[in-house]
């Protein structure tokens, strides 16, 4: 049925970032990175995307610091060795395909495990100590820390663009580091880091201000943020659009360019009384690009995966509807793409008799 997903195959811009269409590669970490490193698997794995029409490939979360920001020796960064020369290899192989792709800078702020990691007498770094809300298990980070957190982000976003990458998307959702500051639970600083969402907000709205002004205009910065934390899949940050509206005005103002709104299930209303999604109200409040994700092509939801479950390929007739209708603009896909190179491929061509199931094991190839 090809013509029922045109909409997916229009082009969009996001600046001056023209996109061929609206699928983008959803973040997904593969821990198939030694020494940090992502090595010639890791570049064909996203150069196949790149050939079978994706749009956009937002790599897996990379590390803006060798120490803090994430405990495994699998997971890639973009400061050790060749790190960035490697990453400019797999740069090099989507721009071969006529493709494009924006690394997402990931801080894992109060979700690395010390002991895990090559450094574990070396606390990790999150607002108030809290990785679960009320256990404080660290020192809360002090302006020198938060100092230091800015300007990594700032050297990391400056070198994906050197590294010839498209974008940049900082990992702003999940309970992650920036996430962890945006959250009133986990955030309970007095100082002008906490407080109010001007004050959770600043350290978001920081990196973007201050990579924007060494990046340049042209240069598209995206931020992915959630409602749902990694602790609490039915938490919901900002209560009202109200609050969503004073979430993001920082950050807009900072300079971002797109939001990528992350939702498990894409069409579930974000408030009660419309039925927008999350990405839905971040456009209507903002006027900004947008990308919705989750469960997109299969029948369950990515948590359910992890506990074993069997996804079937599902329809595109509700995506397609609310895409028509112009709720937002783009469309990340994740599980399905990792499954199968050529998804967005089939899907444009309407060979929807080969789309694929998903279980748990794609996640131990990398293809
Ligand atoms: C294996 C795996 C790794 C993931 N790693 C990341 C990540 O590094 N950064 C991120 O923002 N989201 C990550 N996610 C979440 C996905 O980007 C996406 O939001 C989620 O899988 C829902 O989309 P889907 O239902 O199409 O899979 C990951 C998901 C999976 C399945």
């Amino acid at each position: 049925m090809p013509a029922a997903t045109d909409i997916l195959f229009t082009p969009f811009s996001i600046g001056e970032m023209l996109l061929k269409n609206r699928i983008v590669m959803a973040p997904m970490t593969r821990s198939f990175s030694p020494g940090n490193t992502p090595g010639e698997d890791v570049a064909a794995y996203y150069r196949r995307r790149a050939e079978a029409s994706v749009g956009l490939i937002v790599s897996e979360g990379v590390s803006p610091n060798a120490v803090t920001a994430t405990g495994t020796p699998n997971i890639p960064n973009i400061v050790s060795g060749d790190a960035k020369a490697a990453w400019k290899r797999v740069a090099e192989g989507v721009r071969a395909a006529n493709g494009k792709m924006g690394l997402q800078l990931w801080h894992e702020g109060p979700f690395r495990n010390p002991e895990k990691s090559e450094h574990p007498d070396i606390p990790s770094w999150s607002a108030s100590g809290f990785k679960v809300p009320g256990k404080p298990l660290w020192e809360p980070m002090s302006e020198a820390e938060i100092e230091t957190a800015i300007d990594e982000f700032v050297a990391a976003a400056l070198a994906t663009k050197e590294a010839g990458f498209d974008c940049v998307e900082f990992h702003g959702a999940h309970s992650y580091l920036i996430d962890n500051f945006f959250w009133a639970e986990t955030n309970r600083r007095t100082d002008k880091w906490g407080g109010s969402w001007a004050g959770r907000t600043r350290l978001a709205a920081q990196i973007i201000s201050r990579t924007r002004a060494k990046i340049g205009e042209d240069f598209p910065l995206i931020i992915r943020i959630s409602q749902w934390k990694m602790q609490d899949y039915e938490a919901r940050a900002a209560a009202t659009p109200g609050e969503l509206e004073e979430w993001l005005a920082p950050m807009i103002e900072a300079g971002i360019d797109a939001i990528h709104c992350s939702q498990r299930r894409f069409w579930g209303p974000a408030f009660e009384g419309s039925d927008l999604n999350f990405a839905g109200w971040v456009k209507k409040l903002t006027g900004k690009p947008t990308i919705a994700v989750g469960s997109v092509g299969l029948s369950t939801e990515f948590s359910a995966t992890y506990a074993g479950e069997v996804s079937k390929p599902a329809s595109l007739d509700r995506l397609v509807e609310m895409m028509e209708r112009g709720d937002f603009d783009l469309i990340a896909v994740g599980r399905a793409l990792l499954q199968d190179p050529e998804w967005a491929e089939k899907i444009r061509a309407g060979r929807t008799d080969e789309l694929m199931e998903f279980s748990r094991t794609a996640f131990e190839t990398l293809y």
